[in-house]
């Protein structure tokens, strides 16, 4: 079975995508994919539950279904082999909730690719390969969400530059929770580029804020800090906000968490919908977790790097 991570960024979404670092942390849910071979097919064949979606590498057009199907023919097309699959996939996390499905999702497909031709391709590879698969979805990823998914763990993300992994003094608890709707990564980054074109500098010292909340964050997760990082987190979300990026059900649902402990809580991922994140210690895991579940949401708890 091919696996791709899924991730929540802790700091620092869409200043990435413009050069600045962010923090970002592997949860145990992710991609699965597995694969059966077809013969005599020119074509691969994409299944994904629980989504109940299908898409077909070979057919004209999967109606509803182009950039995925796009995305198919692009990790096919790196393979000049007359080896053709059905792939299966299991996706353990929500689409369009700032979780990284559709990275995790790339990876796992590419992996599976490999897979059945034998192949053990680098870790970099993959990557950069995922990267060409994501750009079908958002023009202009910065690759965070690609990185986490084929490498896991807690790190430092640069666009363009290695991962830098970030081994946390003492472990991270988070609890995700769902806002309930779904928002489009695409339209939400194109929405900060422009803001930033239209007011060059204001926003770009908003973005140079938010990298050096990212690094002092970096610090308070080595170190031990939670606290610390708790406030960063909100001060994070603050800037996020400023960036019209979070929405009335995701204040309802950071006001929540704090109300109930949280050490910090902010959107994370495109925002405009999808999820946020609480740190909680022992003492609020609990309560916050509740008070989210008191608002209907769905909510995941998460250990660091795991
Ligand atoms: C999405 O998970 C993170 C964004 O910063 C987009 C990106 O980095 O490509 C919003």
């Amino acid at each position: 079975m091919a696996y791709g991570h899924g991730k929540v960024i802790l700091l620092g979404e869409h200043s990435v995508v413009h050069g600045r670092p962010a923090l970002a942390i592997s949860v145990d849910r992710g991609a699965e994919v597995t694969f059966t071979r077809l013969e005599d097919a020119e074509h691969t064949t994409l299944h994904i539950e629980p989504w109940g979606v299908d898409v077909d590498s070979g057919v004209e057009t999967n109606e509803g279904r182009e950039p995925l199907q796009q995305a198919l023919r692009v990790a096919r097309g790196f393979y000049d082999d007359d080896v053709d699959l059905a792939l299966s996939a299991t996706m353990r996390l929500p689409s369009g909730a700032g979780m990284g499905s559709s990275a995790a999702l790339g990876v796992a497909v590419l992996r599976a690719l490999d897979e059945a031709r034998g192949l053990t391709r680098p870790d970099g590879e993959v990557y950069e390969r995922s990267l060409a698969w994501e750009r079908v979805f958002h023009g202009n990823p910065s690759g965070v969400d690609n990185a986490m998914a084929t490498h896991g763990g807690v790190a430092l993300f640069k666009r363009g530059e290695p991962l830098t992994r970030v081994v946390p003094r003492h472990p991270v608890s988070l609890v995700v929770a769902y806002s309930g709707s779904s928002s489009s990564t695409k339209l939400m980054v194109d929405s900060v580029a422009r803001q930033y074109e239209r007011e060059p500098e204001r926003i770009g010292k908003l973005f140079d804020a938010i990298g050096a909340i990212v690094m002092n964050g970096k610090l308070a997760l080595e170190q031990g800090e939670l606290k610390s990082l708790g406030q960063l987190m909100t001060m994070n979300h603050k800037l996020l906000s400023a960036l019209m990026l979070s929405t009335d059900a995701l204040e309802e649902m950071i006001a929540a968490a704090n109300e109930a402990g949280a050490l910090g809580a902010k959107v994370t991922g495109a925002g405009g919908g999808g999820c946020m994140i609480a740190l909680v210690d022992d003492g609020s895991r609990h309560a916050v977790a509740e008070a989210l579940r008191a608002l209907g949401k769905t909510v995941y708890e998460v250990e660091s790097g795991s």
